[in-house]
């Protein structure tokens, strides 16, 4: 019996607390495990909606700076994406960049753009949809016809992306979509807004549990723009790393 407690206390409660200890461990740096920017998108190909200015423009300009192998830029103004086009090289000479223009409240322009995409990547790592627009009325001072703009623009052309590009979006790759703090909570003058955005809420929660399980991309929703990764040189953690 003395033995026994003795086995007990030398040999088996160590080595559960090791054991326990170590799984601890693993566990905390996986948690923790980061990749610096530059580590998570160097030679990816990238797409991203509302590219012109705000912070797909600075999304772009980042991804340039890490060391993305291709870009392409979307939004309404040809002039506006090649500015950003030739800031986006000049941070990256072995950059390539596409401009794309289209516009999201146009289903065949997005349809176009889907379109032109395919043609010039075979695939893709990285869809940051950012483009979107925004609202403010009372919602009986709100036409119907607004309310449907907005979804159109802020909802169903993003749906119209996703559709197209996971077919060709390999293990690993990534849906960023911009959503807002109104896709969770509604407040006054906000209706069409809010509704786009909780719109954007629940079908990314039901396409990121999908695309989890067989293809392996992430899908992200991003309500706060301050948890959007830091900007290099700033040698940082990401917050793009997240699995379902
Ligand atoms: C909503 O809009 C109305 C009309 O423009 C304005 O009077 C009111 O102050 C606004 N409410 C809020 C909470 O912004």
């Amino acid at each position: 019996m003395t033995s026994l407690r003795w086995f007990f206390f030398l040999i088996v409660l160590p080595s559960v607390y090791a054991f326990s200890l170590r799984s601890c461990h693993s566990r905390v740096t996986s948690i923790l495990q980061m990749t610096t920017p530059q580590q998570a998108f160097a030679g990816q190909t990238c797409v991203i909606t509302g590219a012109s200015s705000g912070l797909g423009k600075s999304l772009a300009l980042a991804l340039a700076e890490c060391g993305a192998s291709t870009l392409i830029l979307s939004a309404r103004s040809q002039e506006r994406l090649e500015e950003v086009q030739r800031e986006c090289q000049e941070r990256c000479q072995s950059i390539t960049v596409h401009c794309i223009t289209a516009d999201l409240s146009q289903p065949e322009s997005v349809n176009s753009l889907t379109k032109q995409t395919l043609a010039k990547l075979a695939s893709i790592d990285l869809l940051i949809h950012c483009g979107g627009v925004s609202s403010r009325s009372r919602f009986l001072d709100t036409t119907l016809d607004v309310d449907q703009q907005l979804m159109q623009i802020n909802f169903f052309s993003g749906a119209a992306l996703c559709k197209a590009f996971v077919p060709k979006m390999p293990k690993g790759s990534r849906i960023i979509w911009i959503s807002s703090v109104q896709g969770l909570m509604g407040l006054p003058n906000r209706s069409s807004y809010a509704a786009s955005k909780f719109a954007v809420q629940g079908y990314c929660e039901s396409i990121r549990a999908e695309l989890a399980v067989d293809q392996q991309i992430s899908v992200l929703e991003r309500r706060m723009v301050s948890l959007m990764p830091r900007l290099p040189p700033e040698p940082t953690r990401t917050t793009w790393q997240v699995k379902y």
